[in-house]
């Protein structure tokens, strides 16, 4: 069965582009971001590792970790950092798994084989401190992420772990949030002491809590 919200995300050791890990122990205390790529020296991959590169930053103000992998090994991942700081003006400074094997490929199901039998798909793997599964999304070969959206689901994730309210379409740091439907007008009213409004019983409004 594939890995599900609320699993504990399987542990492994692998060789990266800094060093052998232990997986959980490289989590450590904090969020990570686990991030396939389907190949080495390909076009998209390439712009999305750049991409990556620029925002680590702010995957770690919101203290997450970054790590990508695909199934070709290390030198060919130490070989093509230099293309990535050629194309995109990044240098690498994540770690990138090197899966030949496929053994963490497998462990996470990140080969789909009606979609290619040797390559990776483009899975993101969100990862809280407890080690639990947060957030997983798989988008295909053709497509690069928006790894934006990444972070906007780390401020989304770390907010409703806080405050019991949830977010709604499109919202984004500083935005209204939903009140937890469960609590009453008057628990809302202590909780929420910048107000709520009320568009349906079920839809309550409120400033963004930590704001
Ligand atoms: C790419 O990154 O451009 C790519 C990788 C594998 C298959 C197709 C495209």
């Amino acid at each position: 069965m594939s890995i599900q919200l609320g699993d504990v995300a399987p542990d492994f050791k692998a060789s990266t582009t800094q060093g052998d890990i232990s997986f959980h122990d490289w989590i450590g205390d904090g969020w990570a971001v686990l991030f396939s790529h389907p190949k080495d020296f390909t076009p998209v991959c390439t712009t999305e590792l750049g991409e990556v590169a620029r925002l680590k930053e702010d995957f770690l103000s919101r203290n997450a970790k970054v790590i990508g992998l695909s199934v070709d090994d290390l030198k060919s991942h130490q070989a093509w950092e230099g293309d990535i700081k050629d194309a995109t003006g990044q240098n690498v400074n994540f770690p990138m798994i090197a899966d030949p094997d496929r053994v963490v490929a497998e462990l996470y199901g990140m080969i789909h084989p009606n979609a290619s039998t040797t390559m990776t798909v483009r899975s993101v793997f969100v990862i809280d401190p407890s080690k639990r599964i947060r957030l997983s999304i798989t988008y295909p070969a053709s497509t690069g992420r928006n790894f934006e959206e990444i972070l906007r689901t780390l401020d989304s994730l770390q907010l409703t772990d806080q405050y019991l309210v949830s977010t709604p379409v499109n919202w984004q740091e500083g935005d209204d949030v939903i009140v937890a439907p469960a609590l009453s007008d008057e628990e809302a009213t202590n909780r929420f002491p910048k107000g709520f409004k009320t568009i349906k019983p079920y839809l309550r409004m409120t400033p963004q809590p930590n704001r």
